[in-house]
């Protein structure tokens, strides 16, 4: 079969023939959303709303769209909340519905066991003719797919920490990047997206090793390049756990430590969680490598760190104390730099909200490179929870006039909530409402 035989040759053609072909041509943009009620002040905006992230997808779409989402959950009657905040959520099941009359295929997987127990959206769009299928990572990997991305006839993809949910659109801090007019990076996503589709039958078993034809030779070793808003990138997806990466395929805790030790001045990482321990077993269990390739970088290579961690009314306080351990390490004289902020959405009035108000975004940059994620970085997101990463990397030439590059996008929007009223030092915690600072805390902070 000749589109077998050609695939591995792909990316090798694609740089050796470079001075005679251009690269293919694509175009980014960075995706949040802001909670509602979280003024920010001037500005504040650093990307596309991911509102409009997702309406523009769905209005470009003519034949496919692929979506793996660990659930759906689009109407506030899902949990039987009335607030006009989730109407905008409404309006994306409306629209995936006009896309089934359009008779665009629709193609969604998702997870078993689900976190949306009274949501029909997916009943409601079965009916209509989408293609669904409930894959059951309980039984695969003991897990949940925690996977979140859209892949629009087969060339624009959208991935990041939003789930198909209402409140990702204006209840809780997302981050995520619209890659358009990218077949190339769109067909090996998709690969991804195949892997666990074919897995959507009754007693399915992961293969191993896969089928070669759901190899990628898109790699850390070979990321693709590409002109990204014209400027030449390289990039690629991870995915996680290792069962699901077939041939080429980067594990997602390789590409998080590959892009931490390739930095040369600062990392600086968006996470939800920071525990480098087991979540989900008891008692946890020490689950070191991405705290020990922070700690290796900070101290052997001067690497400034800063780390901005969410913080809510369900933050296990626990985590405050490795955050600590982290953080004490700085050190003027010997040019250590790790440090901390805490960040909290504030609740204000919209506690009829159940498990909204925070920041869910999963990210770090570097000066080197971003890397944008599904995934909190603690042990199971790695080792059970299907999740996928996108690596890309820009170099920055011609000074002149030229458009930031992504990593210094990401950084700037970084930078804006680590300098905003929202992030707050660890020893400024104690007082911080709407983050459940107290029981790690008292102990260390105690004035
Ligand atoms: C990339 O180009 C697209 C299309 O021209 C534009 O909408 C978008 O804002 C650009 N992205 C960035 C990050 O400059
Ligand atoms: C907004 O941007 C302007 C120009 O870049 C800058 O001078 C100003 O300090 C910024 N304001 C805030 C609040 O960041
Ligand atoms: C999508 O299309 C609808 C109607 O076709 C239009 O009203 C809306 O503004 C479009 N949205 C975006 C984000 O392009
Ligand atoms: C939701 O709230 C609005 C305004 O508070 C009210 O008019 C409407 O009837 C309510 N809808 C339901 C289904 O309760
Ligand atoms: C969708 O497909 C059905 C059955 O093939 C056909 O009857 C209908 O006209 C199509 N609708 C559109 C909008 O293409
Ligand atoms: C994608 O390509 C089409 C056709 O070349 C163009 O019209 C469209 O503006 C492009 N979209 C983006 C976001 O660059
Ligand atoms: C799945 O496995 C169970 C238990 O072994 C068996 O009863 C059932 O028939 C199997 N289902 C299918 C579709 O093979
Ligand atoms: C690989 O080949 C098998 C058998 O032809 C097919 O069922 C499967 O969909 C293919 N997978 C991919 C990722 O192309
Ligand atoms: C600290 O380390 C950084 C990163 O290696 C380096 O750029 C900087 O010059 C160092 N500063 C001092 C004072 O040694
Ligand atoms: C919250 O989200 C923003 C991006 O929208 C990110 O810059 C920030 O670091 C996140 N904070 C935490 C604590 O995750
Ligand atoms: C919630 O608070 C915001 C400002 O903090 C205010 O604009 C909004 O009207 C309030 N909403 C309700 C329903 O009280
Ligand atoms: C990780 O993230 C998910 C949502 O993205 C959240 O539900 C979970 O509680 C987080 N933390 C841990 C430690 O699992």
């Amino acid at each position: 079969n000749s589109g077998k035989k050609m695939l591995p040759s792909f990316s090798l053609t694609l740089k050796s023939t470079l001075i005679l072909l251009p690269l293919p041509s694509c175009s980014f943009q960075l995706v949040e959303s802001l909670p509602w009620d979280m003024p920010y002040g001037p500005n504040s905006s650093a990307a596309k709303p991911l509102y409009q992230a997702w309406m523009e997808l769905l209005n470009m779409t003519q034949e496919s769209i692929h979506v793996a989402s660990y659930y759906w959950s689009l109407t506030g009657e899902d949990l039987g909340v009335n607030d006009t905040s989730s109407k905008q959520g409404e309006d994306v099941l409306k629209k995936f519905k006009s896309l089934l009359l359009k008779n665009v295929s629709v193609f969604i997987a998702t997870s078993v066991p689900s976190k949306a127990k009274h949501s029909t959206d997916l009943e409601v769009l079965e009916k209509r003719g989408a293609h669904i299928k409930r894959i059951n990572f309980g039984q695969l990997t003991q897990g949940v797919m925690h996977t979140k991305f859209w892949i629009v006839d087969m060339k624009h993809v959208f991935l990041g920490s939003a789930n198909i949910d209402w409140r990702a659109l204006t209840q809780v801090k997302e981050v995520g990047v619209l890659i358009s007019n990218c077949s190339c990076l769109a067909k090996d996503l998709w690969k991804t997206f195949k892997t666990y589709w074919d897995l959507g039958e009754a007693n399915a078993t992961i293969p191993f090793p896969w089928p070669s034809n759901y190899s990628t030779n898109i790699n850390s070793h070979s990321p693709l390049e590409v002109q990204l808003n014209g400027t030449s990138t390289e990039a690629y997806f991870s995915a996680s756990p290792a069962s699901f990466c077939p041939g080429g395929r980067t594990f997602d805790l390789v590409a998080v430590l590959d892009v931490l030790y390739d930095a040369e001045k600062f990392v600086y990482v968006s996470m939800m969680d920071y525990f480098p321990t087991s979540r989900f077993r008891h008692p946890p269990r020490y689950w070191p490598p991405i705290d020990n390739a922070l700690r290796s970088v900070a101290l052997h290579q001067n690497i400034h760190i800063r780390l901005l961690i969410n913080c809510w009314v369900h933050t296990d306080s626990s985590m405050f104390r490795f955050l600590e351990s982290l953080s004490v390490l700085s050190d003027q004289h010997a040019n250590i730099t790790i440090e901390v902020k805490i960040f909290t959405v504030p609740v204000g009035n919209h506690t009829n909200i159940p498990f909204a108000r925070l920041n869910h975004s999963k990210y770090m940059v570097t000066d080197k490179a971003v890397y944008i994620g599904t995934s909190n970085w603690s042990e199971e997101y790695f080792s059970i929870t299907a999740g996928v990463g996108l690596v890309a990397k820009q170099s920055s030439t011609d000074a002149t006039k030229r458009n930031p590059t992504i990593q210094e996008q990401l950084r700037a929007l970084f930078e804006r909530d680590w300098n905003s009223k929202y992030s707050v030092k660890m020893e400024d915690l104690p007082g911080q409402k709407d983050c459940a600072w107290e029981d790690g805390f008292k102990s260390s902070f105690k004035s």
